[in-house]
């Protein structure tokens, strides 16, 4: 920046095109990568250039996008693009669109280039705003440059022009640094010379590249600076660069955790996404998914094979082969393995899910536990309970949810079922097998099932020779000779 006068900024981000090499029903811009929109990485990358403004240039299932974009920059100006087809004309509608007392740079982006960050921009606006130039663009050398436009230098290194691909000569086939897509403009200058811009080429376009020539024919400069890293420019035009930029991300945010003091025993099989928040002394062991905005504390232990998704995990508690969607698992808890934790599930501190149990909408008080088997649904366990194996909360009955209120140091048998609504007040106990349909009053027991009764010798009247009357048979001469 030129001294600490603040020159006004606005950033077009384009995402008109239609993606069809995605083959999806899904525009392009809003396929995610480690939890974000594409759109939604471009948007968070702007905002944080803290602009005048922001454009963005939509038609291909304009309302869909328009949504996502209201989320990410609700400030935006939403601008649509015509019949004209091309880069050039999504930018000179965008133009259009701006205050037109509006008199500063113009940034322009695409909505589907997710992991250019905001420290590469502000490189290309210093450059711009220090050296003078008309217009300045990001270039890269890719492995493979095919389908690209080709940067076009004069003797000084400055930008002659760029040629698409499809409108190149062999020579300039072989050229290798490529336009990536990113620039930055005058707004008065890039006015002037997309009016000039006509769609005499290979794909019947408006390029927004044609302008490079335009500038320069008017003895405006036009830089383009390379840059090193190609992983920051590379677009997404199909499904395998869309997992090829997530795997990339990815191991960029583990490793920024991994720096940050969480221990992953395994990159490979690791999933984060951007929103994730890790305290020191996360242990994430192989096989986990960490996702939304899912928080973990100190010294949890989450893993293996887990899926977090928008769930809290408090200090030192462990999570072991569990899913678990909006959940809030406190300090000390444990849970799994196989743990299904939905939605409203809250895990008071030192409280235990175990193997094969469902949590929903539902409070477990500090020490409670669930540990086996169980589907606890709208209920509220008091401290210290203990819920007995298989335990059921008939919480629907085809119309209503109902809650089931449990009070502390409950003891309930094996195979319970709380048909709700219904309360069992503190210290209360109920028998194995119980269908507790009444209030439970504090340090009663609930039975409901009828006392047992013996028919003696049943087997061997009614399963003559069966292998169990024989072994009935053996059972009672044994105990007669004794
Ligand atoms: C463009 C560049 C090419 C560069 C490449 C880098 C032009 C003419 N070519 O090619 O030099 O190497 O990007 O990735 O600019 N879009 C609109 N409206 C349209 C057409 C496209 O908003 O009418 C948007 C797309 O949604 C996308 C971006 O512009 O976000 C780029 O469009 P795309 O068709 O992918 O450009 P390329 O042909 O790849
Ligand atoms: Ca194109």
């Amino acid at each position: 920046m030129v001294g600490m006068t603040k020159q006004a900024l606005a950033v077009v981000v384009l995402a008109a095109g239609a993606g069809t090499r995605m083959k999806s029903a899904t525009p392009k811009v809003l396929h995610e990568v480690a939890g974000l929109p594409l759109i939604g990485h471009v948007l968070s990358t702007a905002s944080a250039l803290e602009p005048d403004h922001i454009a963005v240039v939509l038609r291909h299932e304009r309302d869909a996008v328009a949504a996502v974009v209201d989320q990410f920059a609700p400030d935006a100006l939403l601008v649509d693009q015509d019949d004209v087809p091309g880069t050039g004309r999504a930018v000179e509608v965008a133009l259009a669109a701006l205050p037109s007392s509006f008199a500063g740079d113009v940034l322009v982006v695409s909505g589907d280039v997710p992991l250019l960050d905001s420290d590469t921009l502000r490189a290309v606006l210093d450059h711009h705003r220090t050296q003078g130039v008309g217009a300045t663009l990001l270039s890269t050398v890719p492995d493979d440059p095919t389908g690209y436009g080709r940067v076009i230098r004069d003797d000084h290194g400055d930008v002659l022009r760029i040629v698409e691909h499809s409108d190149a000569t062999e020579a300039e086939i072989a050229l290798t640094e490529v336009n990536a897509g990113t620039y930055v403009f005058d707004r008065g200058a890039l006015t002037t010379a997309l009016a000039a811009v006509g769609t005499k080429n290979a794909q019947g376009e408006k390029y927004l590249t044609d302008v490079m020539e335009t500038l320069r024919s008017q003895d405006v400069k036009v830089h383009a600076i390379r840059v090193e890293d190609d992983w920051l420019l590379q677009g997404i035009n199909n499904r395998v660069q869309l997992a090829e930029v997530h795997a990339h991300l990815n191991a960029m945010i583990i490793r920024g955790w991994q720096l940050a003091g969480v221990s992953i025993v395994d990159p490979s099989s690791t999933w984060i996404d951007v929103g994730v928040e890790l305290a020191e002394d996360v242990e994430i062991l192989p096989g986990v998914q960490l996702l939304g905005a899912t928080q973990v504390g100190a010294g949890a232990t989450i893993g293996p094979d887990s899926t977090l998704r928008d769930t809290v995990v408090g200090p030192r508690a462990r999570v072991v082969r569990t899913h678990a969607e909006g959940a809030h698992i406190d300090q000390d808890a444990t849970v799994g393995p196989f743990s299904f934790l939905r939605p409203g599930a809250h895990l008071g501190p030192e409280a235990k899910v175990g193997a094969f149990v469902e949590i929903k909408n539902s409070t477990l008080h500090r020490g409670a536990k669930v540990p086996h088997l169980s589907y606890i649904g709208d209920a509220d366990i008091g401290e210290g309970t203990n819920i007995g194996a298989g335990a059921i909360t008939a919480n629907y009955d085809g119309v209503n949810k109902n809650r089931t209120t449990i009070g502390a140091h409950v003891r309930t048998g094996s195979h319970t079922v709380f048909v709700a609504p219904v309360e069992l007040g503190d210290g209360s106990y109920s028998a194995a097998g119980a269908v507790v349909r009444r209030a439970v009053p504090p340090g009663a027991l609930a039975m409901s099932v009828s006392s047992q009764r013996n028919l003696e010798g049943w087997v061997e009247a009614n399963r003559e020779g069966s292998p169990s009357a024989t072994a009935a048979s053996k059972a009672q001469s044994g105990k007669n000779k004794q």
